[in-house]
């Protein structure tokens, strides 16, 4: 005979906890209609129109009643349009629209939806690891997660560079004198072109230990007419050749890499004498409770299954996504960088840190 001797537990939050999981699960399974809203141009046709019924959107956009009858259910259910039951017409909010249909933000979102696209098969793969402690490295993952990559940063990296650049203390006079450049875990190679484009004087070097990422990097770079200023080179973040560089950026990687702080001191003794890091990481708060946040559990989740999976399949010690200024002051001092200065600029996504030896 058994008894149950579990504590009595509240049916009332129970009953919250239970709403709480299938909320989050209408909110995975709605964001991929606000997707096929931007890639449908649907967000936009009911900006320009006001108030519409099912039908007028559907005339609007060339397509059928019964997709966007549905569409706009779903959209009302999420809070991003408003029903009139007496006239049966929905509304865009202005505030909705505005941000529903800027071309900069929806680049963004439709990075982040490729990449969630592809969540659902690495996690197949990632599952047992996260239970044995194996990682999972970058190299492992889908090609279409190491696009929805290279389309965040194209978005919320690039467009941003030439104030970020501007704004460091001496880098951005020694590349514009025609300086040398490292970007370390290149990727797609987005950042090395970006810089080969805005400084004409200036060798740029990519280095990534993914050989597929350097391939594209070589192709995106030549594609852009920078080919021979731009030199990809598989090479880990301890161990890439060369010295004087001017500038050595980190786009997103530092916090990926299973020993950071050899990475930081391998660039700062790659360093010219005058030279800096910009380490670009996303924003956060230093603490965990400063980031129990919607922002905070985006970056938390990206670093369970992404980011922290590729540090442990490495030397096993990496910062994950939320790392914050503090721990990344401390990773530089840990590296032998006495100067660390954080730069006081617009950045949607980011915090970035000037290092000097
Ligand atoms: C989050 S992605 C960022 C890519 C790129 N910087 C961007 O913003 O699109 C991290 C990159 O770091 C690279 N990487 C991971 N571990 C590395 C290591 N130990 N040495 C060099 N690159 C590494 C990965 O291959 C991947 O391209």
């Amino acid at each position: 005979m058994t008894t149950d001797v579990r504590p009595e537990v509240d049916q009332e939050a129970v009953g919250e906890a239970m709403e709480k999981v299938m909320g989050d699960f209408a909110a995975a399974i709605g964001v991929t209609t606000v997707l096929l809203g931007i890639s449908s141009g649907a967000w936009k046709a009911m900006a320009a129109a006001g108030p519409v019924t099912p039908s007028e959107l559907a005339d609007r956009m060339g397509t059928v009643e019964p997709y966007t009858r549905e569409w706009l259910a779903a959209q009302a259910a999420a809070g991003y349009v408003e029903y009139d039951a007496n006239t049966g017409t929905f509304t865009l909010p202005g505030a909705v629209a505005a941000v529903l249909t800027d071309d900069a933000t929806t680049a963004l979102f439709s990075a982040f939806g490729e990449g969630m696209a592809v969540m659902g098969a690495d996690l197949a793969r990632f599952r047992d690891r996260f239970a044995t402690g194996q990682g999972f490295g970058w190299h492992e993952r889908s090609p279409e997660h190491w696009e929805a990559m290279a389309g965040i940063s194209d978005a919320s990296v690039i467009p941003f560079l030439p104030a970020w650049l501007a704004a460091m203390d001496g880098g951005d006079a020694l590349l514009a004198a025609g300086g040398k450049v490292a970007d370390v875990g290149c990727g797609y190679g987005g950042m090395a072109t970006a810089l080969a484009r805005l400084y004409p004087g200036a060798t740029v070097y990519g280095f990534d230990y993914h050989d597929a990422s350097i391939a594209r990097s070589r192709s995106t770079a030549t594609d852009a007419g920078v080919g021979d200023r731009v030199h990809a080179e598989v090479a880990t973040a301890k161990d890439y050749p060369g010295t004087a560089y001017d500038l050595i950026t980190f786009v997103d990687s530092l916090h990926d890499l299973g020993d950071p702080v050899g990475a930081l001191v391998h660039a700062r003794e790659a360093l010219s004498p005058e030279g800096s890091v910009l380490l670009i990481e996303p924003a956060a708060g230093d603490s965990l409770e400063d980031n129990l946040t919607p922002v905070g559990r985006l970056w938390y989740s990206v670093s369970t299954t992404v980011c922290t999976p590729n540090g442990v399949a490495q030397e096993g010690h990496p910062l994950g996504t939320v790392a914050g200024e503090v721990k990344l002051r401390e990773t530089a001092a840990a590296a032998g960088f006495a100067r660390v200065t954080r730069l006081d600029v617009e950045a949607p996504m980011n915090l970035l840190l000037q290092l000097r030896p």
